[in-house]
């Protein structure tokens, strides 16, 4: 089989270099993308006289043939065309001869290659956007029915304060939210740069309308450098960023659920057909999917790090390295979705045993940031009050007692500034529930609190 491009070459590539520089065997992912955009190429080509009408009307026939050979599981996807590009090329020439000669007219692959890549990523983009708001519903639901369920927050994992599992669950709002924005934001940088036309890397001679290539695939923009064009990937690394940070994020709420499934916390249970078993140990449990989603936000880091090491040291413009930034960046692609989709469904099959967060929050002081609050509104300056309420907790675990369960004397006998401050109100207002309630600030963990997120949360996943 002869290549596209074996003009100036007297012998046939060795099969060795075939197998080791073809990348079809992967970039046949994109054959959808290099479709739209060689229609969008034939017709702009028409459009300049470089294809009559009847040989873009055959043109655009013809692909349409070839993706729906393709979708039907009937094309050779040969290692000898090298690449998904030359592939769809030569079955074109070979379908309709001639004419099909004339559509890499003032085109390269390297443009090619841009701007089906970048095809690619805005419509994976968009699948990840509908997980993440599936998968920010989930929390919202989560949250919706758990206002008022009591838990302990957690700094440097020690109890700290009274929180919700409303609160907790929208922290990770908060967080898909972003994930979510930082899409939005390179969508809006893909879109804004439409590399066709830029040719192996100067452009054409030939007098391309590269806008009206760019209007059709819905492009804002052409990109205004061509040398610059066939070699940014930089959307290639933000897409790989964006994949990891939302791995990392899945990461974290993985360790807090398989934290909290251990017997030690026990704050949840996973329904059998979400957890697995033990080939050994009878008894066992286990929490593989978060355990997977957090092993597997390793692989996705490391293609971060792998696509920025491709391009640091390579010179303008384009060079073969580039092909290798499309492995990671479909592996990152599909683990991402992957783990948002089994996560989402591993939530909505999790019980709270909401007894224990409960009980977890009764030791541990986490009323003493309340009692130190109700010393400073009483007057006292918040170092002093942060002193004497470090007294009354060592007063405590010395009487094994609780904050809450101190009388007026023992208060007294904790330091005497309590007692001119001091009022019988103090254990109603170190009582765990009023706590929460109490901590009413805005982003804060009260029902109130939660529920003006809520709010705001749905209103904005309605509008997407
Ligand atoms: N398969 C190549 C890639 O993914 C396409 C571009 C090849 N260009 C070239 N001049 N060999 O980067």
């Amino acid at each position: 089989m002869n290549k596209l491009w074996s003009g100036r070459f007297a012998k046939n590539t060795a099969e060795e270099l075939e197998l080791f520089s073809e990348s079809i065997s992967f970039d046949k992912r994109l054959y959808l993308f290099d479709i739209r955009g060689s229609i969008a190429h034939a017709e702009m080509l028409n459009s300049i006289g470089i294809l009559t009408d009847e040989e873009k009307v055959m043109t655009v026939k013809y692909l349409n043939k070839i993706e729906d050979e393709i979708n039907s599981g009937n094309f050779d996807f040969n290692i000898k065309f090298e690449d998904i590009h030359m592939a769809i090329e030569s079955r074109l020439i070979h379908l309709i001869g001639d004419t099909g000669k004339k559509l890499h007219t003032a085109r390269s692959r390297n443009d090619q290659v841009s701007l089906d890549t970048r095809l690619m990523s805005l419509f994976e983009i968009d699948q990840i956007i509908l997980l993440l708001k599936q998968l920010r519903y989930t929390f919202v639901n989560i949250a919706k029915d758990n206002l008022k369920t009591i838990m302990p927050g957690y700094t440097h994992m020690q109890r700290a304060q009274v929180i919700s599992l409303a609160h907790h669950m929208m922290a990770y709002y908060s967080m898909f939210r972003r994930d979510y924005l930082r899409l939005l934001e390179l969508k809006n940088r893909i879109l804004d740069e439409m590399p066709l036309g830029s040719g192996a890397l100067a452009g054409s001679t030939i007098n391309i309308d590269r806008q009206m290539v760019s209007d059709k695939l819905g492009f804002r923009n052409v990109s205004s450098n061509s040398l610059d064009s066939v070699s940014d990937r930089d959307y290639v690394i933000e897409f790989n960023s964006d994949c990891a940070l939302i791995m990392v994020h899945l990461s974290r709420l993985s360790e807090e659920l398989i934290l909290w499934n251990t017997k030690e916390f026990s704050f949840i249970n996973i329904a059998d057909d979400y957890a697995t078993g033990s080939s050994m140990m009878p008894q066992k449990k286990n929490p593989d999917i978060p355990e997977l989603v957090r092993g597997k936000s390793a692989r996705v880091i490391g293609n971060l790090v792998q696509s920025l090491t491709l391009i640091k040291g390579t010179p303008l413009a384009y060079n073969r390295d580039f092909q290798e930034d499309k492995q990671s960046l479909f592996d990152s692609v599909d683990t991402t979705k992957s783990s948002l989709s089994i996560i989402c469904a591993l939530l909505e099959n999790i019980t709270f045993n909401k007894e224990n967060m409960l009980k977890a929050t009764q030791s541990g002081f986490l009323n003493a940031t309340e009692a130190m609050e109700y010393f400073i509104k009483k007057g006292l300056p918040n170092r002093e009050a942060h002193h004497l309420i470090g007294k009354a907790v060592a007063y405590c675990i010395d009487k094994n007692k609780q904050l809450e369960e101190l009388s007026i004397q023992e208060w007294e006998e904790v330091s005497d500034k309590t007692k001119t401050l001091i009022g019988s109100e103090i254990n109603d207002i170190l009582c765990i529930e009023n706590c929460l309630n109490a901590r009413n600030s805005y982003g804060g963990p009260s029902p109130d609190s939660m529920q003006v997120a809520i709010d705001k949360a749905i209103k904005e996943l309605k509008q997407l």
